[in-house]
């Protein structure tokens, strides 16, 4: 059966990184004939037609069919996979609370559009910044949808924290296993290295302190600053590459005596208030997350954790107060 995929901010840069990786498999699999929708605003369907036509030149044997609209309710019409990429980025001068409405008259919409016309087994990753937040407000415009098709990307988070460890101990990054990316994706994130083994042995134990406190943690949770700097743009192909990996994870499940990690619906696990959409360690099966049950929370980790759900409950309340959700 062929896969509707729905791409928002098609026209964008991620859209470009991440397009033709969906047609060609990467997304869900070799045997997955896959239909892509793009999403754009107006002024950007052009580009989106220019990014079909590129996706029609490459002949990708799974690709069944191309569809561009600026509509939500035709973008999201029987969708079973939902990238929300496109969102209103920060600008100069912009308040908070500006961001904040913008992105709910964006997110707000696409959730009760996917309410109304996707298909019954839809999932949707939200990478659009503020990603956590976008995605409760989403949520919260899909009421008919089960919360935990809802999710965030912090999978970004999570390889970018990979890679600094296996260099660091200059080790395979496959060597790595249980690593978690906690609560927001912002610099409040908390990557634990307390829980994650490198060689079967804990990752902690094998850094010097001072590193991790001061050079892992900012640099895992400032990279995107750090990139934005480097390149004069957000990161675009390490995002997209991201979120094929958090889709094909979710679909197809992580391996035995491993997890990641992903910005799902709380359940109250760890302290982390129900509703709220907190980055967590999670296994797959089935096409379901699961959070990972009984992990010893040291001091160090709490307060960590403590000061990102922190800045989730403040962005909530924001939009509560501005009524998007
Ligand atoms: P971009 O500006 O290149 O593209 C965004 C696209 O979204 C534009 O083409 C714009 O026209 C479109 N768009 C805006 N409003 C829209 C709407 N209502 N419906 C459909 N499309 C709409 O930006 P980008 O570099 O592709 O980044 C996209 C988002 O992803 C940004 O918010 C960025 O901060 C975020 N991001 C998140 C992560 C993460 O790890 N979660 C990583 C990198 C970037
Ligand atoms: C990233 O982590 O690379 C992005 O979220 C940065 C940004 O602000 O777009």
């Amino acid at each position: 059966m062929t896969v509707k995929v729905t791409v928002t901010g098609a026209a964008g840069q991620i859209g470009y990184a991440l397009l033709f990786r969906i047609a060609s498999g990467q997304l869900l699999g070799a045997d997955t004939p896959v239909s892509l929708s793009l999403l754009e605003i107006t002024p950007a369907l052009k580009a989106a037609e220019g990014t079909a036509m590129e996706l029609d030149d490459c002949a990708f044997p799974l690709l069944q069919g191309i569809e561009i609209t600026d509509d939500p309710n035709v973008a999201f019409d029987g969708a079973n996979v939902a990238l929300l990429v496109g969102a209103r980025p920060r600008t100069a001068g912009m308040e908070r609370g500006d961001l904040l409405s913008a992105n709910g008259g964006i997110f707000g919409p696409q959730g009760k559009a996917i309410n109304d016309h996707a298909a019954d087994d839809i999932r949707v990753l939200v990478v659009g910044n503020p990603a956590n937040t976008n995605a409760l407000i989403a949520r919260s415009h899909a009421p008919d949808v089960p919360a935990d098709r809802f999710t965030a990307m912090t999978r970004l988070d999570h390889n970018r924290a990979l890679s600094q460890l296996a260099a660091k101990l200059q080790v395979p990054v496959t060597e790595i296993k249980k690593l978690t990316i906690w609560g927001n994706h912002s610099p409040t994130m908390y990557p634990d290295l307390y829980h994650a083994e490198v060689g079967g042995k804990i990752a902690a134990e094998q850094v010097d302190g001072e590193w991790l406190r001061d050079t892992f943690i900012p640099t895992v949770a400032k990279r995107g600053a750090a990139i934005i700097e480097a390149r004069g743009a957000s990161s675009a192909a390490s995002a997209a590459n991201a979120a094929i990996d958090h889709v094909h994870t979710w679909v197809n499940g992580t391996a035995p005596g491993d997890w990641t990690s992903a910005a799902i619906v709380s359940d109250g696990s760890y302290g982390v208030p129900e509703g709220l959409i907190s980055s967590f360690p999670v296994t797959a099966a089935n096409g379901q997350w699961e959070i990972v049950q009984g992990l010893a929370i040291d001091p160090f980790s709490r307060e960590r954790i403590d000061l990102s759900v922190r800045e989730l409950l403040d962005e909530r309340d924001a939009v509560q107060a501005l009524g998007l959700i």
